[in-house]
């Protein structure tokens, strides 16, 4: 007997985590996200069996193209970028579910023409259909597709039921406070809250997953997890890449608003949040809210100062000589755009005082690698007198988020022979050899959670703001000094002696990650 074929989109789907037919909207479709992400990432969705069996991909650009004109784009980018190896079968499936929808963003009939597409596919396929819309565009038309997409009614389909619109917005939110409140009174005039997702890519990396997992899973750490044990943590997002073909994006944001606000933030929030009463969206992420309120304001200057910045300047980087970040394509020779920030904040509340937090991020740093370093107290020394005290080392456990994801913990251990000495060992759990390294794309895990209209790794709108309410007093007083002040690090290295110094006020120091 023939094998049953089994729909393409429903294989492996969990009853749990189903999501109603559905139409993904992307507005900025012929962006270089889309390409590189989202639509490989709904691939990879229908390819695991994890669509809605009825689904549908439209495309919203500014460029008049045909349907199959952006079935041949969307090819493309699979092709490219998947994760998976493309398969004909699943592609063709979903490339007849694949539609295009010219206009502006400012224009209402566009809208207009766009519901009645969305209508005619819920007409042929007898169900209501959910939409998904994902802003994927340059933050100065979010405004306008948000106002459009409430006055052709697109906003409002199926208002309070599960299968309701809506929205995902990818960064930036905003510029500063002020914009991310200006953009979230937008929002919030057309959409309800809980039909708001907003992204950040790094909730949605499987590592960045399971510190929840690892702190609340386990019953060894959470003890431990307080400012009796642990002297200190350390965050690094480092990236070898420079700014490549971005200066146009990145002259007006900078390092602390392309990478500290959002994810070192959000890696931040995770870390040290008290344990939510479940795992569901507003558990969590008022547990987030509640732990970055306890931040204490930064000190922007002095002795005391809590920030560093800085520009990448010429170096090597993986054995070739590479041009300083003046030197870039588009970048202004007199640039005080920061390609480096660090911050050293203190969270003011009863499991942290006085453990001090640092976070840095850099673009041109010595490795691609981000991990969180939790550094606990030292044991006492006396025990091993014979041994240098100074070559016990503190524990450290350190969640490697990317790459090479795992979590290691660095202990002391004796020396096997008649002396009594000690070295650091680690011990090491790697993802890849536990678990296999074809693990899912952030974009697939944060579409497939819109979808199905779980909001638990999306930032809510009180906790953009309250981490914008940290970083704009710094974002301004950096903007006053201009390049006064603006240290530099040679391409390659770890960063500038000023992020150094920030521990070192402490008597600690960067490891090496
Ligand atoms: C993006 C930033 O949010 O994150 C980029 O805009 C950065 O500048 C990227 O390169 C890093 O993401 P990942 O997933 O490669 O660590």
């Amino acid at each position: 007997m023939a094998e049953e074929v089994r729909h393409p989109f429903l294989h492996g789907l969990s009853k749990h985590r189903g999501a109603p037919p559905t139409v993904v909207v992307i507005f900025g479709a012929s962006g270089d996200l889309t390409a590189r992400k989202l639509i490989p990432a709904i691939y990879n969705l229908a390819h695991d069996g994890l669509l809605p069996a009825d689904f549908h991909l439209i495309g919203f650009g500014r460029k008049a193209i045909p349907d199959a004109e952006f079935q041949q784009i969307a090819a493309a980018a699979i092709k490219e970028f998947s994760r998976r190896e493309p398969s004909p079968e699943v592609w063709a499936r979903l490339a007849e579910r694949t539609l295009y929808v010219s206009g502006g963003y400012d224009e209402k009939a566009a809208f207009d023409r766009l519901g009645a597409r969305i209508a005619g596919l819920e007409k042929d396929s007898g169900q209501p259909l959910q939409s998904l819309f994902y802003v994927s565009t340059p933050p100065s038309v979010f405004a306008p597709i948000l106002q459009n997409l409430g006055a052709s009614g697109l906003a409002a389909r199926y208002a309070g039921q599960l299968n309701q619109s809506k929205v995902i917005i990818e960064k930036p939110f905003g510029k500063d406070l002020a914009s991310a409140q200006a953009l979230n009174r937008e929002l919030t005039k057309v959409f309800a809250e809980a039909q708001v997702y907003r992204i950040d890519h790094y909730l949605g990396k499987e590592t960045v997953q399971d510190l929840l997992v690892q702190r609340f899973a386990n019953s060894i750490f959470e003890p431990l997890w307080n400012r009796n044990f642990i002297d200190h943590v350390q965050i690094t997002v480092a990236e070898q890449v420079g700014v490549e073909a971005r200066a146009g994006y990145y002259e007006q944001s900078g390092c602390l608003r392309d990478m500290i606000q959002n994810h070192t933030m959000q890696l931040l929030a995770l870390t040290a949040m008290e344990p939510p009463v479940s795992m569901d969206a507003e558990s969590v992420r008022d547990e987030k809210v509640k732990v970055l309120k306890a931040i204490q304001p930064l000190r922007l200057d002095g002795a005391d100062c809590d920030v560093a910045r800085a520009q990448y300047a010429e170096g090597v980087i993986g054995g070739k000589p590479v041009k300083g970040y003046l030197q870039e394509l588009d970048v202004s020779p007199t640039s005080a755009t920061e390609t480096f920030a660090a911050l050293r904040l203190s969270i003011n509340n009863w499991r942290w005082q006085g453990v001090p937090f640092y976070l840095r991020s850099g673009k041109h740093l010595a490795r691609r690698v981000s991990e969180i370093a939790v550094r606990f107290k030292r044991a006492p020394g006396s025990l091993f007198a014979d041994s240098d005290r100074s070559i016990l080392a503190a524990n450290t456990l350190a969640f490697q988020i990317q790459p090479d994801e795992g979590l290691s913990l660095v202990l002391n251990a004796k020396i096997p022979g008649l002396e009594t000495r000690t070295q650091p060992v680690k011990m090491n759990f790697k993802y890849a050899t536990t678990f296999g390294s074809n693990t899912p794309e952030a974009y697939e895990r944060l579409v497939l959670d819109a979808m199905i209209g779980d909001g638990t790794l999306f930032i809510r709108g009180d906790e953009t703001e309250r981490s914008w309410q940290l970083c704009s007093p710094v974002l301004a007083h950096w903007a006053a000094q201009g390049r006064t002040g603006l240290d530099s690090y040679a391409s390659g290295a770890w960063g500038p002696k000023s992020a150094e110094a920030l521990l070192a006020a402490n008597g600690h120091s960067w490891r090496e990650p």
